[in-house]
């Protein structure tokens, strides 16, 4: 929250006052306090070793101000520059970001642009994300990445199921999948709509059972990932408050020392988060405020 006050106070001295920035509800800062959280140990134990990249392929406008009080909060490209952790000790050496709304771009490259550190590292790609990852080894190569980590956050079945095999066998990368479960529930009720859930699945879901729900959906997708050689993941449920809900499904491929970072990490914040609701964070804003406002 420090950070995105940061964020927003930087984003008043541009040029264009208020640039936009993705406005939905508290739920929306839970998968932004996982990547937080996931960021350090991913960099602190690759980054030593190669050149890592982070790749955000639904990137957003760089700000989002959340809930019914608008807390601002990061958006997903700029929190492992914009948060300050002591934990991390090593950075980023490249930014790839794709984002197909025009005025969200722009925004992000404005916001970008107050961070000196990621700016002159950073590529931002006004193209659909299912064409950026036929892109992506050649950028990778050309900059020597040797391992990236790629956030995937769709509102919607936006990233096809092609492009996830794709990205799995020509980049070394872990993956961090928003899983947008109500979605596919909704589709999966739709003859209109079912087949932009099963280019979304992928194999297993040319034939849908009768009865086939997220559920079905969920374990369908981690089998499939574990096919194609991402074997260790995880679903972490992201409840809004109401019926609305999503998944995040972190998946890295298990190497000859198992996967610690994953299992310092995944199977905790699973724990602490599943036990929040989305709500949480408007509490928590609201009390940092009213101490905040009654300490000045
Ligand atoms: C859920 S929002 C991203 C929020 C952002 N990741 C964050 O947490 O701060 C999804 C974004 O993807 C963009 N988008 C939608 N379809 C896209 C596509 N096919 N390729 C790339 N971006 C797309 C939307 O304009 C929107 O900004």
């Amino acid at each position: 929250m420090d950070a995105g006050k940061d964020v927003l106070a930087k984003s008043r001295s541009l040029p264009t006052k208020s640039p936009p920035t993705y406005d939905k509800g508290y739920w929306t800062g839970l998968k932004l306090v996982l990547e937080k959280y996931y960021v350090p140990s991913y960099l602190n134990i690759l980054a030593p070793r190669m050149k890592v990249a982070y790749v955000d392929l639904f990137a957003g406008p760089g700000l989002n101000r959340i809930g019914e009080q608008k807390v601002p909060i990061p958006g997903s490209p700029l929190i492992p520059v914009a948060v300050r952790d002591p934990l991390k000790k090593h950075s980023f050496s490249r930014f790839i970001f794709s984002e197909t709304e025009p005025e969200y771009s722009n925004a992000l490259a404005a916001r970008v642009a107050l961070f000196p550190e990621m700016s002159a590292a950073t590529q931002i790609i006004r193209q659909d994300a299912n064409k950026v990852v036929e892109l992506l080894p050649g950028i990778l190569k050309e900059h020597q990445i040797g391992h990236c980590f790629v956030f995937v956050d769709p509102e919607g079945l936006e990233f096809k199921w092609n492009s996830m095999v794709s990205i799995v066998s020509k980049t070394n990368c872990d993956l961090l999948i928003n899983f947008p479960s109500s979605g596919i529930q909704r589709n999966l009720q739709n003859p209109e709509t079912v087949s932009a859930v099963q280019s979304f699945l992928g194999p297993g879901s040319e034939n849908i059972p009768a009865g086939a729900d997220e559920e079905w959906a969920i374990q369908l997708y981690r089998k499939n990932l574990a096919k194609i050689g991402k074997d260790v993941s995880t679903e972490i449920t992201i409840k809004s408050g109401t019926a609305f809900h999503y998944h995040l499904i972190p998946a890295v491929k298990a190497t000859y020392r198992g996967s610690p970072w994953f299992e310092n990490i995944f199977p905790r914040a699973k724990e602490i988060i599943e036990r929040l609701s989305g709500e949480v964070l408007g509490i928590i804003a609201d009390q940092i405020d009213r101490r905040q406002g009654t300490l000045c």
